[in-house]
């Protein structure tokens, strides 16, 4: 299958890219810092293909269409990548607000309107959105996660839209809402806390979901967390 991976430089991004290469796929992956990636492309020179790309910036994601283009279509979309600002709600300036929004869901919604003439129609194509529990109508709060968390909301709300809207096409759109997982970013906000899940862990499961669950669910907003945080 062909997948397109955001995030894929470090944690969960980069565990899931390794995963899907071992599992055979063809992979497109996009990060800003992208060394580790550079590093597995000597394994897998042709199923990976590496983008350096600042997905906030709007027109910096045409650069993938030739790549796009090549590979004639996608069978999934992973929207894996995300930004954390830890701060009190009335430290959060309008930059931060608009950094969580342009990261988590701006590029989302650009990048998916890219990605959509390569996608469904004849295949069954998948939309995988990594939400959080933050985002996750109902769960725990944590203090400092106000923009994050709602961004994350938001992008539980844009899956069920886009689950109707383009169901006719044969793409099934879902979030996964993951619960702790040990990365950087865990660290940032939970610098003592030993998650339960390492992100090899939380990068099979992502492939695995994207690639083998696309029947059986659509629109679907799922807690993957077996601990809070
Ligand atoms: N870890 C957890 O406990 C947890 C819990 C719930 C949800 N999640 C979600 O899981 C996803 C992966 O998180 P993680 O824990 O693996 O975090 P991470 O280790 O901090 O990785 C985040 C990834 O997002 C990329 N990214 C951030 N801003 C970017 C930008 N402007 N342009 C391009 N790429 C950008 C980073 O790459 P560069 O810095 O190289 O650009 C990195 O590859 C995120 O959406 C996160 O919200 C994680």
């Amino acid at each position: 299958m062909n997948l397109l991976i955001t995030g894929a430089g470090k944690g969960i991004g980069y565990a899931a890219t390794e995963y899907a290469l071992r599992a055979g796929h063809n992979v497109i992956a996009i990060s800003r810092q992208i060394q580790a990636l550079e590093a597995l492309q000597a394994q897998y020179p042709t199923t990976l293909q590496v983008f350096s790309i600042d997905i906030a910036q709007a027109e910096a994601l045409t650069s993938l269409l030739p790549c796009l283009q090549q590979a004639g279509k996608l069978d999934a979309l992973i929207h894996n990548a995300g930004v954390l600002i830890n701060k009190p709600f009335l430290d959060l300036t309008d930059e931060d607000w608009a950094q969580s929004w342009n990261v988590n869901v701006m590029a989302t919604v650009r990048l998916t309107r890219l990605c959509l003439p390569f996608m469904g129609v004849v295949g069954k194509a998948h939309i995988v959105h990594v939400g959080s529990m933050g985002g996750f109508q109902g769960s725990t709060k944590f203090e400092g996660l106000a923009s994050y968390s709602t961004s994350k909301g938001a992008l539980a709300t844009l899956t069920e839209c886009l689950a109707v809207e383009l169901a006719e096409k044969n793409i099934h759109v879902n979030c996964l809402c993951l619960g702790a997982v040990n990365t950087q970013m865990l660290q940032q906000v939970f610098p003592v806390y030993d998650a339960p899940m390492s992100s090899e862990q939380m990068g099979k499961y992502l492939i695995q979901f994207a690639t083998e669950h696309t029947p059986f669910y659509n629109g679907k907003v799922l807690p993957v967390a077996v601990s809070v945080p």
